[in-house]
């Protein structure tokens, strides 16, 4: 398969059989996966889990930048609960065992008529390390689950706890997301640290990662003393203070 979003985006807007919401697509191998600013998410045959949730949100457009944090949380809780790692979540959609890159989250939507059709929720988790063509720079900033949970844990089980974490996560999104929020500024990497972020328009700031908004925007104590929120953008460094 070329990609589980791009699969997902199809199934979505199929117009004979429209993907319900749930729909999960799942591949052994992504021949053009990709990951957030137009990079390429390289995952080498059985090596990671990689799938994608069509979803059909009836959110405002606020909430919407909340999907992402939502999947993290159920992704960060998941591979805790199946392989008993720290995992963490580096906001926006990184989840990282220490300084390493463990999963990646991209979620894309597809609007009509100046509405939301559906969103696809993109997966990558690394699961084993052992592709010896992957570039030694790339595999320095990635960890592969397997290489350090005591237990192999199998991608199918992982999967399913990723989905039975979603679920209830995904429920409470529009009525209450204080749950996501609590569990996410719980299981940060980045609050309370000095960060360096680069912006969709690549602009660069670095500051103080304060704490995350309702609207899943992170608050940063910029060096100048001034506190602006960022909804999207890249962590280039951590340090903490
Ligand atoms: C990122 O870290 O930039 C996001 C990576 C997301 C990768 C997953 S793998 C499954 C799904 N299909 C894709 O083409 N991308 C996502």
């Amino acid at each position: 398969m070329d990609s589980t979003n791009s699969e997902g985006l199809r199934w979505a807007q199929d117009p004979l059989n429209p993907a319900p919401e749930g729909a999960a697509v799942v591949a052994d191998e992504q021949t053009a996966g990709r990951g957030r600013w137009g990079r390429s998410w390289f995952s080498a045959p059985g090596m990671s889990l990689t799938f994608s949730v069509v979803l059909r949100p009836q959110l405002s457009l606020g909430r919407l930048d909340l999907l992402t944090t939502t999947v993290g949380v159920a992704v960060v809780e998941a591979v805790r609960e199946v392989s008993g790692v720290d995992a963490l979540l580096k906001w926006p959609n990184d989840v990282v065992l220490g300084d390493r890159k463990l999963a990646g989250i991209l979620v894309e939507s597809v609007s009509g008529a100046g509405k939301l059709v559906a969103v696809v929720a993109g997966i990558g988790v690394n699961l084993s390390s052992a592709d010896l063509s992957v570039p030694e720079e790339i595999a320095q900033r990635f960890v592969a689950l397997n290489d350090v949970s005591d237990d192999r844990v199998d991608g199918v089980v992982l999967l399913a706890a990723i989905l039975s974490w979603l679920e209830p996560l995904y429920g409470s999104l529009a009525a209450d997301p204080s749950a996501i929020i609590r569990t996410a500024t719980e299981r940060s990497s980045i609050l309370g640290h000095e960060v360096e972020l680069r912006s969709p328009t690549d602009e660069v700031i670095t500051g103080r990662a304060l704490r995350l908004r309702e609207d899943g925007s992170l608050e940063v104590e910029l060096d100048s003393g001034e506190v602006t929120a960022m909804r999207a953008g890249e962590i280039v460094r951590t340090r903490r203070v």
